[in-house]
């Protein structure tokens, strides 16, 4: 089948011998990477890499990589970008001195999301939310995470879940689908969100397992939303139908959110805005990985999440998009970690590795996506001229992808549909 060589690459980063673990701590300060290289992709997985003085000479297509540097995709670990209509006029709302919280209180929000999702036909979702996933893949995104939560009915749940098991049969790029029936309580259960739950435990993820619908279930346990008693109880039954937890944690408060995450063996916290020394301590007593989402911190103007504290404290930082309709419109990873660099002050490698193979790992997907080794999925891409990896936080505004690569091929927007 075909192949794929990219010659005389300025810097191939992210070079390892074999499917890396996790990086941790100190060791995220460091990206093993190769001066003037070559990459040979088969079959639409990485077969080898190589000093030009090694570089092998046919291929079916050749690129030509000169003063530019090649990453693996970013792996993007939390995203919603199945969702309806945008919110623009909540944005506003923000500008004008409302908060994200009283927007919600008010029947905006989540609920807002989830009155325009529920109009919307499975196929307009579909189409909609391919153009978005087409759309980061454009930006480097190599493998993606995508949640439900903006159906919040046995119905329009089952809808989103649908929706991403379509997606997952046409994308490119590996996808993970997480249930998310416990992002709010709808409007018509605030009087009794006993029932509400109940319908999450006792409809929705039977029907959700009983489809093979979801890979993971995630609650947004915070202050006004799910409290970590209701948490546990969702995550509990969710485990029952082999659905590990993946969950929203700490956006809002110190809502103990991370904590019941770590309770249930969480794969990951996400959020975290609101984490001190309790919760890294938890955080460091378990397998349970720290996601942060600083585009979110920033479109909402919320603290920034505690990047340094967590590496310092020897645990693997992950970083996601969150790419949805309220906290983070935008999907752009490369974004992402100039804003992790920027605000939360880490240094350009950590947030690369955050955003390769610990965003790879908090999937599950830490041997196909993450970083260039042989036997990976052949998703990277060749950046724009750039001399080395600080450069790539440092011009925050430009786009630093100029061709992405996804299954051993040259990527192009009209591949997919
Ligand atoms: O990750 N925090 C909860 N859920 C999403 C956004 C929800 C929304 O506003 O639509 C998030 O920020
Ligand atoms: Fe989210």
């Amino acid at each position: 089948m075909a192949s794929l060589l990219v010659r005389n690459i300025h810097l191939l980063a992210q070079v390892h011998a074999s499917a890396p673990a996790l990086v941790r701590g100190r060791a995220m300060a460091h990206i093993p990477s190769l001066e003037n290289a070559w990459l040979l992709c088969e079959n639409g997985r990485i077969h080898s890499f190589g000093a030009m003085d090694t570089c092998p000479e046919r291929a079916d297509t050749i690129l030509d990589a000169t003063g530019r540097m090649v990453l693996p995709g970013w792996c993007d670990s939390h995203t919603h970008i199945v969702f309806a209509a945008p919110r623009d006029e909540e944005f506003v709302d923000r500008i004008r001195g409302l908060s994200y919280e009283e927007i919600a209180e008010r029947g905006g929000g989540i609920l807002n999301s989830a009155r325009r999702l529920q109009a919307m036909s499975e196929e307009a979702l579909f189409t909609a939310a391919l153009g978005r996933l087409e759309e980061v893949i454009g930006f480097g995104t190599g493998a993606i995470e995508i949640k439900s939560g903006y159906g919040l009915s046995v119905e329009s749940e089952l809808k989103m879940l649908r929706v991403i098991r379509r997606l997952k049969a046409v994308s490119p790029i590996p996808i993970k689908a997480t249930f998310l029936g416990a992002h709010a309580v709808p409007q018509a259960y605030k009087q009794d969100r006993e029932a509400y739950i109940r319908l999450v435990i006792e409809e929705m993820l039977p029907q959700v397992a009983a489809e093979g619908l979801a890979d993971y279930c995630d609650v947004f346990c915070d202050k006004g939303f799910y409290t970590p008693e209701e948490t546990d109880r969702i995550l509990e039954a969710g485990l029952k139908y082999g659905l590990k937890p993946k969950i929203h944690a700490n956006e809002l408060d110190y809502s103990g959110g991370v904590q019941a995450g770590i309770a249930r063996g969480a794969i990951s916290v996400d959020h975290l805005e609101y984490c001190g020394p309790e919760e890294i301590a938890a955080l460091q007593n378990s397998q349970t990985l720290p996601t942060l989402l600083p585009s979110c911190a920033f479109f909402l103007g919320i603290p920034y999440g505690p990047a340094r504290d967590i590496i310092d404290a020897d645990l693997p930082l992950v970083l996601a998009s969150d790419y949805n309709p309220g906290s983070s419109p935008s999907g752009r990873m490369s974004f992402v970690v100039a804003l992790a660099c920027i605000r939360m002050k880490i240094l350009p490698e950590e947030a690369i590795n955050a955003a390769t193979i610990n965003g790879a790992h908090a999937m599950e997907l830490g041997d196909q996506c993450g970083s260039i080794s042989p036997g990976m999925a052949a998703n990277f891409f060749v950046s724009r001229p750039m001399k080395q990896l600080s450069e790539l936080p440092y011009w925050f505004g430009s786009d630093p992808v100029e061709q992405m690569v996804v299954q051993g091929a040259v990527w192009s927007r009209n591949k997919t549909s």
